[in-house]
């Protein structure tokens, strides 16, 4: 594996089948604003490839593959002011539209993005490094996600389709949008993370400007056109550059209604303390993580170390539900680590569209070294590098590392990597992962292994309190997206499911009246003669 992997980095990219090639840089000069693709000819920032290639001179660098536009605060408040005018307090033409006709918009939306699936697939691999069917996954499931919301939306509108009567008042009670939303998503899931707020922030009648993150902004090119065509004018708008010259000034304005943020804590707080009126300002987020997995003496080997260096190693570590601290029970651990060892070794590496592939390149800057550094950190306190060549980097490249061995005073044991490297804890009493748990600052997922309902049982019930999803005998994860996504303490705020991400983007609001005959006829001539859009009874089939 060593030997195969610093070659790799090597490799000739140019020699990648032709449909995955970028062979001309992409030059990205507009952004979307006020349903105009406006065209920027000030400053962009150059997009580097995590795929490295020699150059003339023999050095290696990492290849460039196109440019953004990095827009200014001038630029960024015209973005706020086109969603401000398209939701106009509520009052604009999409957030008083039927639920029926925004329906209508978003799939018409679906059609034009899924005409750019290999485009955006792409841009996945060359800008992230991810491997061509996670990359295909992450378009298909975002495209899947977008039809379940639908459906959510249709199931929720129909379970408000009719009045209610308590203690004498009739209401309808409907879920109305909140007003302009700040999407942000992370770089791991740079298309399917942001779709993931931005969908239902948009179908449930708000409007929202979208930020991509710093690396993976040109695979969101390609879907500018749609979200022009598709939507009102100004009910989507794009904004591109650095977060202190484009985001700070917006959160200031006070004029941002909600903030879906997917990235780190520290930005979120940065990011929250801006807003003049923090009361105002509904967050959604998704922060950091170090899922944990337990693995019981009882567990069945073969099938945990399988879905450890799944949860641990899928993207190269970089998932917010990724397995970052495997605690193993001294009992099993030497033949739990020489097995786990053999599959991290097994796992091929290379370059995204290579068949099979599963070790990529990283896409952070700086991320090797920093990874270096947690890895040099544990050892010198003790920690065992276990596979041969783990660890070693090559410019955007690390051999996957599992250290064996590691304890409360490395940074691995409390840092989060986000990246290939595998940590196990021993431990001979279930006390020490218990109080691990409680202490962290992160309180995402964990995953048990073993086969004792007893002990099973009896991690799961104090487990529950600590994280918000326990996995057993299997790794951690966001999906099915029909399921509840958040976590407690430093890890989320807000639930991110399907039919919650509704829920998170809308506010409860009704028409009620005292139930006297006068106020009967009234409600029943506005329903029959269809006079208002919320007050109906009306409901999508
Ligand atoms: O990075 C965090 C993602 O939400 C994880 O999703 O568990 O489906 O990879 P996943």
């Amino acid at each position: 594996m060593h030997a195969q992997a610093l070659s790799m980095v090597f490799q000739d990219a140019d020699a990648a089948p032709a449909v995955h090639r970028i062979d001309e840089p992409i030059e990205q000069c507009e952004y979307l604003c006020d349903g105009e693709l406006r065209h920027w000819s000030g400053p962009r920032q150059d997009v580097l490839s995590p795929v490295v290639r020699a150059s003339a001179q023999g050095s290696i660098q990492q290849r460039r593959i196109g440019s953004y536009p990095l827009l200014t605060e001038a630029e960024a408040m015209d973005t706020l002011d086109s969603a401000c005018r398209a939701y106009n307090h509520g009052r604009g033409d999409w957030p008083t539209m039927s639920v029926e006709q925004r329906i209508a918009h978003v799939q018409a939306f679906v059609v034009q993005m899924q005409a750019q699936r290999s485009e955006v697939v792409r841009r996945l691999m060359w800008e992230i490094g991810k491997t061509l069917p996670d990359a295909e996954k992450e378009f298909d499931r975002t495209v899947e996600y977008i039809a379940d919301t639908v459906e959510a939306l249709k199931e929720l509108d129909r379970a408000a389709s009719h009045l209610v009567i308590e203690e004498g008042v009739l209401a309808q009670i409907r879920r109305a949008p909140l007003g302009v939303v700040l999407c942000m998503g992370p770089y791991n899931y740079p298309l399917n993370e942001t779709f993931t707020t931005l969908i239902p922030a948009l179908i449930m009648g708000n409007a929202v400007i979208l930020k991509p993150p710093r690396l993976g902004v040109l695979l969101h090119q390609p879907l500018l056109q749609a979200f022009r065509d598709a939507f009102p004018r100004g009910v989507v708008n794009t904004v591109y550059g650095d977060g202190g010259e484009v985001i700070g000034p917006l959160m200031r304005s006070g004029r941002i209604d909600v903030l879906a943020f997917i990235g780190s804590g520290r930005v979120a707080d940065l990011l929250r303390r801006q807003h003049p009126r923090p009361h105002r300002l509904r967050c959604v987020l998704g922060l950091e993580a170090k899922n944990a997995a337990i693995v019981m003496p009882d567990a069945d080997v073969e099938l945990a170390v399988q879905e450890c260096v799944l949860g641990a190693l899928s993207f190269n570590g970089q998932r917010c539900t990724a397995l970052k601290i495997l605690f193993v029970h001294e009992r099993i651990a030497d033949a739990f680590v020489d097995r786990l060892a053999a599959a991290v070794d097994a796992l091929p590496a290379g370059l995204p569209w290579e068949p099979g592939v599963r070790i990529t390149p990283l896409p952070v800057p700086g991320k090797t070294e920093q990874l270096a550094q947690l890895l040099a950190d544990a050892q010198s306190r003790g920690a065992r590098l276990v596979n041969e060549g783990g660890g070693a980097v090559h410019h955007t490249f690390m051999v996957p590392a599992v250290v064996d061995r590691v304890g409360p005073g490395m940074r691995l044991y409390t840092e989060e990597q986000f990246g290939p490297i595998v940590p196990v804890v021993r431990f001979d009493d279930t006390a020490q992962p218990l109080s691990y748990v409680v202490e962290s600052d992160y309180g995402q997922q964990i995953s048990l292994f073993g086969e004792d309902p007893d002990a099973i049982a009896a991690l799961i019930d104090p487990l529950v309190n600590q994280v918000c999803r326990v996995n057993i005998n299997s790794q951690c994860q966001r999906g099915p997206d029909r399921f509840p996504f958040t976590g407690r303490k430093d890890s989320a705020e807000g639930t991110l499911s399907v039919p919650d991400a509704l829920r998170v983007f809308s506010i409860r609001t009704l028409v009620a009246a005292k139930t006297s005959e006068g106020n009967r006829r009234l409600v029943r001539k506005i329903l029959h003669m269809r006079k208002s859009r919320f007050l109906a009874t009306d409901f999508i089939l």
